[in-house]
């Protein structure tokens, strides 16, 4: 997984749309200062080559994407699918040209399985629910309810063939083909081995006690029963790991009860978007989410957040997320001391709390936390 240092390194750089363009503006002054022999690579992507090309992630930066160590992105602007074809460019309109989000398919394209969110509360900061919350996230990224094979207007052969195979199915096997829609929920067994592995593997490597598997295998029992069940037998190659496991609905109610009774999670897709979400608020919310969608040959690093169009330009929204998840970066190239550096400064400079963005009570501008966290290398 973790890979070995180099002596130089490629690393795409795409900023995206809004507030991405600035905290990736501040996460570069945090990457200067600890001196990663880097070369950044500027890519495209977002909603201006969707307007301007009918592709928001053109295949330049997929090629760009497979000649790189690994990739930090800030956020895009995505748009409904008819709101997006009206800001298509005049000539591109009527073509059949339909918005798909860019980084739900850079991680099928890449193979990006894990999404790994680590939420830890640092010491200091206003915004922490409880002091100690040190939860990580490993969040099954490429299948699910994310699968993409959905059918709005649900077809006549798909409709007869439910029919034949699923009892439950006739209670709407008489409706017309636009007055439902299907969302396929695909969990394979492959998918879902490699992301209790990671979390096992990850558990093992940083001593941490305890694995729980997010479910609902009571009620989605076909698909999250394979989940549970995959989690239980690769448990057994991991004796000195405690498997715990919670259905979906009660573990957001546990993790807000007791939330230090929780230390690796693993889940599906859609759970674990949820439930990372919930232990992001928990340690300050989207200022402080940060993420890696990771892969066997590719890892590309951001802030959960999105472009958060109404400050854009402003420059005051917080770098955090986007400086953490460059420290992430960092630890997955295998550049443990320059990682731990740029998380010992964050972390001094929360707990200071002489500079702030407006989400932390202050009125401290995104370049100034930058500049605080630098100076502190
Ligand atoms: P958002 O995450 O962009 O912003 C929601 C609100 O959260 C902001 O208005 C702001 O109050 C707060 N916020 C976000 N980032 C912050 C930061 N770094 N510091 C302090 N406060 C922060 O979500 P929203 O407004 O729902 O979506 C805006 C656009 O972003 C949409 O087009 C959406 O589709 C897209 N989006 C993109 C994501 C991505 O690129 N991975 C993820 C989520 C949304
Ligand atoms: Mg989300």
């Amino acid at each position: 997984m973790k890979r070995t240092k180099k002596e130089h390194y490629k690393i795409a750089w795409l900023p995206g749309d809004g507030i991405g363009i600035e905290v990736l503006e501040a996460a570069k002054i945090v990457l200067d200062k600890v001196n990663l022999p880097a070369e950044y690579i500027h890519g495209d992507i977002g909603w201006d080559y969707w307007c301007k090309e009918g592709d928001a992630f053109p295949e330049r930066t997929i090629n760009l994407l497979k000649n790189v160590d690994a990739a930090m992105f800030g956020a895009i602007t995505s748009k409904p699918v008819k709101a997006a074809e009206e800001e298509l460019a005049p000539e591109l309109k009527g073509k059949g040209l339909i918005y798909r989000s860019p980084i739900v398919r850079m991680r099928q394209l890449f193979d990006l399985y894990i999404c790994l969110r680590p939420t830890k509360a640092y010491p200091g900061n206003p915004l922490n629910f409880r002091n100690d919350i040190d939860i990580v996230v490993y969040r099954e990224n490429t299948e699910d309810l994310y699968s993409g094979v959905e059918f709005n207007t649900v077809p006549d052969e798909l409709a007869e063939t439910l029919s034949k195979l699923s009892k439950p199915f006739d209670k709407f096997k008489n409706l017309k083909s636009n007055d439902y829609a299907i969302s396929c929920k695909i969990n394979t067994r492959k998918g879902t081995e490699k992301i209790i592995r990671a979390a096992f593997e990850f558990a093992k490597a940083n001593n941490r006690k305890k694995v729980t598997v997010v479910h609902k295998a009571n009620v989605v029992r076909a698909t999250d029963g394979i989940f549970l069940e995959i989690g239980k037998e690769i448990a057994k190659e991991y004796p000195n790991i405690i498997l715990d496991d919670a259905n979906i609905d009660a573990m957001t109610m546990w993790l807000l009860k007791n939330p230090y009774n929780y230390d690796v999670l693993v889940a599906p897709n859609l759970y674990g978007d949820i439930i990372s979400d919930l232990c992001a608020q928990m340690v300050g919310g989207l200022g402080f989410g940060c993420s890696g969608n990771i892969g066997e040959d590719l890892a590309v690093f951001e802030p959960t957040h999105g472009s958060a169009p109404k400050y854009f330009g402003q420059y005051k929204v917080n770098p955090i997320a986007t400086i953490l998840a460059a420290k992430m970066m960092l630890d997955w190239l295998g550049e443990d001391e320059r990682a731990a550096k740029i998380e010992k400064a964050t972390a001094e400079v929360i707990k200071e709390g002489k500079v702030r963005t407006y989400d932390m009570g202050g009125d401290d501008k995104t370049l100034d936390i930058a500049k605080a966290i630098a100076d502190k290398i």
